[in-house]
């Protein structure tokens, strides 16, 4: 009998570090918040900013309740997670779904197998991610190690986007204008602007034990800038971005664009004492002339432990329009070699990203004549109105809503921008390659574009005009990431495979060229097997955005939640079976592997090393549910215990 119940409490003990449901509640509503010497009104969740950070282990299921507290239509995206199979719980407002609206609520399930690192959440509704973001960790499941030597530390850095205004406030102004939206008044970091403002009382200080390692996830959720990240006397190795592994790769200076992720590690072997981690925006815009940046700086400290704050040494940070660190950064990084970048090309693409004019909209109130437009290959994206979601009109088999030519080249020069919601058809499996090129007619900006359901390879990138004939792919470790900042005047070629059914939004991240159309979006098919065809909606799903249909998802939502199972643990292959099962081309029929580098080849700079899987700097916010195996065990733990007591 002991023996018995031994067993099958390590049974349940495997089962459990295996995978589990994380659930987690999210209240969006209005909090008061001290900063820059006024207090402002903001939208957050929870009454924290940054809000909540998510923390998962590969495999597992996660359930997050969004309950709308605000005054205002939202939706929660979940950046870089690739929702397989999970469509409708992807978040951008209108795509996936009808906006959750004021007193309503729902319940977001998806898995995260395959997938390890740093991501974010935010809000991809109007403005409001300035104000509703936070971080997205999800650690190797227990048993798996990092590809690096596991930290002694983490820290979350989340780099945000500060006005002293009403985001939402700021955003229409723009838009009734026709013109962009006022420039931050900060940057913070963890939702603290640090001491170089004014009334500056609050700084985000990381208190660190001497020669440790530690780990830095940072992460963009600004809205317009690119940033600049140092830390004053250390260097980073950076070991993934955008929850892929990369190489090692040494520098002392991050940039990211928008929506884009760093883990960095820092060995604390300097002298022990205070150092601040600096945030300054990278302007892309050129000439300088046009450069419009926020030009503040914010900090955090990095302290060892014991010794005082002040005065923490300052890092010589580069020039705001410094492009040539900035793109030896981007164009240094390397993947891990595995998986195997797919080929042939099933689907070639040129998107040519435009910046330009269109008529002023009736819409437009305080609009002058022209308004500032964006478009991809000539065609300036609008969402469809507020009667249905693309995915919703697709399910629905309602008409009208989008069309689906999008074209697969930039028009003629000198062709006048359309406007249109138009997709790009894309059968299941498909190879798809897309040249992103920037205009070189000045002025010139970097434009981070962000592709929702999958991670690309990033195959060559370069300034200037692509000329195919010239340029080599590197199609033996690129770098796979899910938001690629495309120079200024210049271009990137990426790579995916299309192995997940859905509405897939493709746009720039610099969020006030959303409503100016710099967009598109990809509608992946179902495949023709069981496993690759999409299961109906959830009941608790809101696509087409009527009365009916929010009172029929709201009546599902109260219902008893159905359950979405942890992924089993075969999802991450193996370090030792590369080739063609680790190739996402032959995911047929079984989409759960997604086309980047997801399994745990050691990098090549740093011995492989214990396991990982440290808990974080800052608590989890929200409760770890750790389901109903933790009972069972529990149970059998006591009855051991008690027959035990007997004998
Ligand atoms: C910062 O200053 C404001 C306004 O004086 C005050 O309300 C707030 O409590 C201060 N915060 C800290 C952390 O000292
Ligand atoms: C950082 O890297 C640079 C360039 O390799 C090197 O000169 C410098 O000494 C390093 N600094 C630290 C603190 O390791
Ligand atoms: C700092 O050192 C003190 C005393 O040794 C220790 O109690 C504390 O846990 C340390 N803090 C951190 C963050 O390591
Ligand atoms: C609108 O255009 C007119 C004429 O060009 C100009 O005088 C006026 O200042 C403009 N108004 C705004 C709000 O830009
Ligand atoms: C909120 O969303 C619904 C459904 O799309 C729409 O009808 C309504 O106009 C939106 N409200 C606002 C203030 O945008």
């Amino acid at each position: 009998m002991v023996r018995l119940l031994l067993a099958l409490a390590l049974l349940l003990v495997g089962r459990l570090a295996d995978a589990a449901t994380v659930k987690y509640t999210f209240t969006v509503g209005s909090m008061q918040i001290n900063q820059l010497c006024s207090t402002t009104s903001i939208i957050a969740v929870n009454g924290q900013l940054p809000g909540p950070s998510i923390e998962v282990n590969e495999g597992d299921a996660v359930e997050v309740k969004v309950i709308n507290n605000s005054p205002y239509n939202v939706t929660i995206h979940w950046h870089g997670v690739l929702q397989l199979m999970t469509p409708w719980a992807d978040g951008p407002s209108l795509v996936s779904q009808c906006p959750i609206q004021p007193s309503g609520s729902y319940t977001y399930r998806f898995g995260v197998p395959g997938q390890e690192g740093t991501l974010w959440w935010h809000a991809h509704s109007s403005f409001l991610r300035a104000t509703v973001y936070g971080a997205f960790i999800v650690r190797p499941r227990a048993g798996n190690a990092y590809p690096f030597p596991a930290p002694d530390m983490e820290v979350p850095i989340v780099l945000g986007e500060w006005w002293n205004r009403n985001v939402v406030d700021v955003e229409s102004d723009a838009l009734l204008a026709g013109q962009l939206p006022a420039q931050s008044d900060a940057f913070t970091v963890n939702g603290k602007t640090g001491l170089l403002y004014p009334c500056a009382n609050d700084t985000f200080t990381a208190v660190v034990e001497p020669n440790a390692r530690v780990l830095l996830r940072v992460i963009n959720a600004g809205l317009n800038s690119h940033l600049f990240f140092k830390v004053a006397g250390h260097n980073f190795t950076v070991v993934a971005v955008d929850a892929g592994y990369t190489s090692n790769l040494n520098t002392d200076t991050l940039v990211l664009a928008p929506g884009q992720t760093v883990d960095a590690l820092v060995d604390t072997a300097a002298a022990p004492g205070s150092y601040y981690m600096a945030v300054q925006a990278h302007d892309t815009m050129s000439p300088l002339t046009f450069a419009a940046s926020d030009t503040t700086t914010a900090t955090a400290i990095l302290q060892y432990n014991g010794t005082s704050t002040s005065p923490p040494a300052m890092p010589a940070m580069p020039s705001s329009s410094d492009a040539a660190t900035a793109n030896a950064f981007y164009f240094g990084l390397r993947g891990l070699g595995t998986p195997a970048v797919p080929s042939p090309v099933d689907v070639s693409m040129t998107i040519e990203l435009g910046l330009g004019q269109l008529p002023c909209d009736p819409s437009q109130t305080r609009c002058n004549g022209t308004a500032a437009a964006a478009a991809m290959n000539g065609v300036s994206f609008r969402l469809p109105g507020p009667q249905a979601s693309l995915l919703g009109a697709h399910a629905n088999g309602l008409a009208g809503v989008f069309t689906a030519d999008f074209p697969d080249g930039p028009p003629p020069s000198g062709t006048a921008m359309a406007v249109g919601t138009k997709v790009r058809k894309v059968s299941f499996n498909s190879v798809v390659e897309i040249v992103l090129q920037n205009p070189s007619a000045v002025p010139t900006e970097n434009h981070p574009i962000h592709l929702h359901g999958f991670n690309f390879f990033v195959l060559a990138q370069g300034v200037g005009p692509f000329t195919p004939a010239s340029v080599a792919y590197n199609l033996v470790d690129p770098v796979a990431r899910n938001t690629i900042a495309v120079p200024g005047g210049g271009w990137a070629v990426i790579r995916f495979v299309a192995n997940n059914p859905g509405m897939w939004f493709f746009h720039c991240h610099l969020d006030p060229h959303v409503p100016m159309g710099l967009g598109m979006v990809f509608h992946v098919d179902s495949g023709t097997t069981p496993g690759s065809t999409l299961p109906p909606p959830p009941a608790n799903w809101v696509g087409v955005c009527d009365a009916q249909s929010y009172a029929a998802a709201a009546a599902a939502e109260v219902a008893p939640a159905p359950a979405l199972s942890p992924a089993p643990a075969p999802a991450l292959a193996p370090a030792s079976a590369p080739g063609p099962a680790n190739s996402p081309r032959a995911a047929a029929g079984s989409p759960v592997i997604p086309p980047r580098a997801v399994d745990h080849k050691p990098s090549p700079n740093l011995p492989q090393h214990r396991d990982g899987g440290l808990p974080s700097s800052r608590s989890t916010a929200g409760p770890r549910a750790a389901g109903h195996l933790t009972g069972l065990l529990c149970i059998i733990l006591l009855l051991f215990v008690l027959h035990q007591h007997k004998a």
